[in-house]
């Protein structure tokens, strides 16, 4: 049995209603979700139900800071182009009395079910600080959700023993042949993350299973928003850390996500740890989570903002974007991403040069704009750095680098407009990729980069998606030049797309 819509729910429908509509479209990016109306972080129950995407999120509708978290929700049919849906959890139940954290989704005989984690957070009346989370569910028809009357359904007395019981966090749910299993957070005795695997036979009754894999305070501190998918002939954990150190141009961000491969066997739940990637090296990404589209891909979308330097104007009654849906692929050992291939339909006004050398700072006619895609290809590497800087004017610019003989991207955003530059630059290792062009002719080197602007946001596909690199900078709007620059001679081609159609 399930409990009906609640006042504080209705509360922010209200507020909805009058709010999102009064934030004026030009304000928001363009083919990226971003935030109703407050504060928006993590992305949760991003599935499929009925056909369309659904994409929920950590909610605080009321102010444009973190506060006691609920669940915003939004569809699509596209990945592109999203419709805001009522808030569909707020913390109104003593379980969740203090937030609906993150969570997932699944569809199940025609419901949409929701798993998320409940938070508690008391004085009890001897003075006793009391703050617990645990794992909860409500089941909905896409548009209204209702909590389930037994909720919590897994707490951390379950744990294994040492575990905290208070973080203990952000379930990622899917089914398999013999029922339904997920992965969520906690924190080891050690007091460093691990991830926790859970078996269902009805989504009501679950038994914890195993530890699937730990940080040992070799990967940062708590594990959240866990994911467990195949990839190719890989098995991916993902994980998002935080207070990571950094290990040379890795892990820079304090709170990072990665990618841990392996492999799994279904039968003895062990998974074998083999290697670790970061999932991202920009300024602006965290806590992703994955779903399978009914056509097999398997697409990523990621929080584009981030813990420690989250920066939205101050006029703006919004604050925080998601990442554009990413699919993902294993290739050459590693996790390959690429924009959504629905993405392509909405371009327009293609313009093109091809081999151009530059060898000073040269702005090429048409190619200019703040909502574009840019596909960058570098033949020609007689340089020691090749820049491309974007949103620019006389005032302001952020740029990529690229320096070829320390084979590293840079991307910086120091002039960007941002006050306070405190975390503004991010570096990654990447070479150039070998290809060869065509008969008779020899191996070649080619750098791409494919960079998609919406307004305020940059993501950098390299080399076809091996690494990516996504960052914010809320350069005021007329600044929207676009200018490539060589301290020796660089050959580059460039195709430029708008998103006319959106
Ligand atoms: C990650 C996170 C999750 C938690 C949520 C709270 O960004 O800290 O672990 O569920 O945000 O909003």
């Amino acid at each position: 049995m399930t409990k009906s819509v609640s006042p504080q729910l209705l509360k922010v429908h209200r507020m909805e209603k009058k709010q999102v509509h009064d934030i004026p479209k030009e304000e928001r990016p363009k083919y990226h979700m971003s935030s109703p109306t407050g504060w928006i972080n993590d992305p949760n129950g991003f599935s499929v139900f009925q056909g369309q995407y659904h994409l929920f999120f950590q909610y605080h509708p009321y102010s444009k800071k973190w506060g006691p978290m609920h669940w915003g929700h939004c569809t699509s049919r596209d990945f592109i182009k999203w419709e805001y849906l009522p808030c569909a959890l707020a913390p109104d139940e003593s379980y969740d009395e203090a937030g609906c954290f993150s969570g997932s989704a699944v569809e199940v005989d025609g419901e949409h079910v929701l798993i998320y984690t409940g938070v508690m957070d008391r004085y009890l009346d001897d003075g006793f600080h009391y703050y617990r989370q645990v794992q909860c569910m409500a089941k909905g028809d896409g548009i209204r959700y209702r909590k389930f009357a037994e909720n919590p359904i897994i707490t951390g007395e379950s744990t294994p023993e040492g575990s905290s019981l208070e973080d203990f966090r952000d379930p990622k749910v899917w089914r398999e042949d013999d029922g339904f299993y997920l992965v969520v957070g906690s924190r080891a005795g050690d007091g460093s993350g691990q991830v926790l695997l859970y078996h269902s036979k009805d989504l009501k009754q679950w038994e914890y299973v195993t530890v699937l894999d730990k940080s040992e305070n070799k990967y940062g501190k708590m594990w959240e928003c866990p994911d467990f998918f195949p990839l190719g002939c890989k098995q991916i954990l993902m994980v998002s850390p935080q207070d990571m150190r950094a290990w040379g141009l890795e892990f820079h961000n304090g709170n990072n996500s990665l990618f841990i491969y392996g492999q799994y066997d279904k039968k003895s739940h062990e998974f074998t740890r083999e290697n670790i990637t970061s999932a991202d090296y920009g300024l602006d990404f965290y806590a992703p989570q994955t779903m399978l589209t009914e056509d097999g891909r398997r697409i990523l979308i990621g929080w584009m903002q981030s813990w420690d330097a989250n920066i939205t104007p101050a006029p703006f009654q919004w604050s925080g974007m998601m990442t554009i849906p990413r699919e993902l692929t294993y290739e050459q050992g590693r996790i390959y991403q690429r924009p959504v291939r629905e993405l392509e339909a909405y371009r327009t006004d293609m313009v093109q040069y091809e081999n151009v050398p530059i060898t000073e700072s040269t702005v090429l006619s048409g190619i200019r704009g703040r909502v574009l895609e840019l596909l960058v290809e570098i033949t020609g590497f007689g340089f020691e750095h090749f820049r491309i800087r974007f949103a620019q004017n006389e005032e302001y610019e952020t740029f990529v680098q690229y320096s070829h003989k320390k084979r590293c991207l840079t991307i910086d955003r120091t002039h960007s407009g941002i006050d306070r530059d405190v975390v503004c630059r991010r570096k990654m290792e990447l070479a150039p990729m070998r290809v060869f062009p065509g008969k008779g002719e020899g191996e070649q080197e080619v750098l791409k980069l494919r960079i998609l602007l919406d307004k305020y946001s940059v993501e950098v596909f390299a080399n076809d998606g091996e690494k990516v690199m996504s960052s914010l900078f809320y350069t005021p709007m007329e600044a929207d030049g676009i200018a490539f620059d060589c301290d020796g001679t660089a050959c580059i081609s460039v195709t430029k797309y708008s998103f006319g159609n959106l």
